[in-house]
């Protein structure tokens, strides 16, 4: 099916842009498009059987809406939307196409597919489905199928925890009052590491807080996280160190960070 042209709303910037290139380089036809150049979505909906919107989080629902009605039912919907369960569930509402959620777990910065993962969560219809898989796969991803759901619970644990903590050192430091100069002579590099990737969500503050907060799921993480907090506060309040170290041992070692997880960050 290499004669299949894809059309990529939101395709002049971003993973949109990585991806265009991606599929040029397959041999596909590619069209992009952005807020103010490339094709109008009625001409890429007229033009592509495979539409893939990859806007921002807050522009995607109405994005979805307008390009979904356009597209016949031997087409595919597809969305690259860091949360799965409410896209989804729009490109269902909003289309007679075949859909598939996918959500490349990297970032622009990726060299290429080799050994990255992305989900795929399968809506409606086999055909395209299978198609993307094999495309994905080819390239050398590591594909996972899942519903949205549990998209977007395992992201509350990958993305939403670790935004939050971030969120809270940054919080943290600056109502302690201590500027980041004053600090500078005493950090070590762990610290300047977690201050580097503060600094890198504080620069997009739409994008984290959507991921952090826009996540359903994570009221259970929430709960979890504070009940957590709570037994640590109060080893640490009693100079309880033993039992802090108790407390670390019985959560066990995590496992090793796979080598995949290197290179190419997602946000
Ligand atoms: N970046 C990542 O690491 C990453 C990884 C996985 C998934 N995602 C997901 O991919 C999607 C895009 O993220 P991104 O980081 O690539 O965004 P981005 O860098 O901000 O790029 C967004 C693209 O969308 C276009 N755009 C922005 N607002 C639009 C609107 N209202 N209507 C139509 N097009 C619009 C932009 O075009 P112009 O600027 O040319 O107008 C650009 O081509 C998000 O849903 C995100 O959750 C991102």
């Amino acid at each position: 099916m290499n004669n299949v042209e894809i059309g990529i709303i939101g395709g002049t910037g971003g993973i949109g842009r990585w991806f265009a290139d991606h599929f040029q380089k397959e041999g596909y036809g590619v069209h992009c498009t952005g807020r103010r150049s490339g094709m109008t979505i009625p001409e890429i909906a007229a033009r592509c059987r495979v539409v893939i919107v990859s806007v921002p989080i807050a522009a995607t629902m109405e994005v979805i809406d307008r390009v979904g009605p356009l597209l016949p039912e031997d087409s595919l919907l597809m969305d690259f939307t860091s949360l799965k369960e409410a896209s989804v569930r729009r490109m269902l509402n909003a289309t007679r196409a075949e859909v598939v959620g996918c959500h490349p777990l990297f970032g622009p910065d990726c060299p290429s597919l080799a050994g990255q993962n992305v989900i795929l969560c399968p809506a409606r219809g086999e055909r395209w489905l299978r198609w993307t898989e094999r495309l994905l796969v080819k390239a050398g991803a590591r594909v996972t199928l899942a519903s949205p759901q549990t998209h977007d619970r395992m992201m509350a644990l990958v993305q939403g925890l670790t935004h939050l903590e971030t969120v809270l050192m940054a919080l943290t430091l600056r109502e302690s009052g201590e500027s980041p100069s004053s600090l500078e002579a005493f950090s070590t590099p762990v610290f300047r590491t977690r201050q580097a990737i503060a600094g890198k969500v504080l620069a997009h503050p739409a994008l984290y807080a959507g991921l952090i907060a826009e996540n359903r799921q994570m009221a259970a993480i929430l709960d979890i996280y504070e009940e957590q907090l709570t037994r640590l506060r109060k080893r640490i309040l009693e100079g309880d160190a033993a039992g802090l170290a108790a407390l670390l041992e019985e959560s066990g070692p995590l496992p090793d960070t796979p080598e995949h997880a290197e290179k190419g960050n997602a946000p």
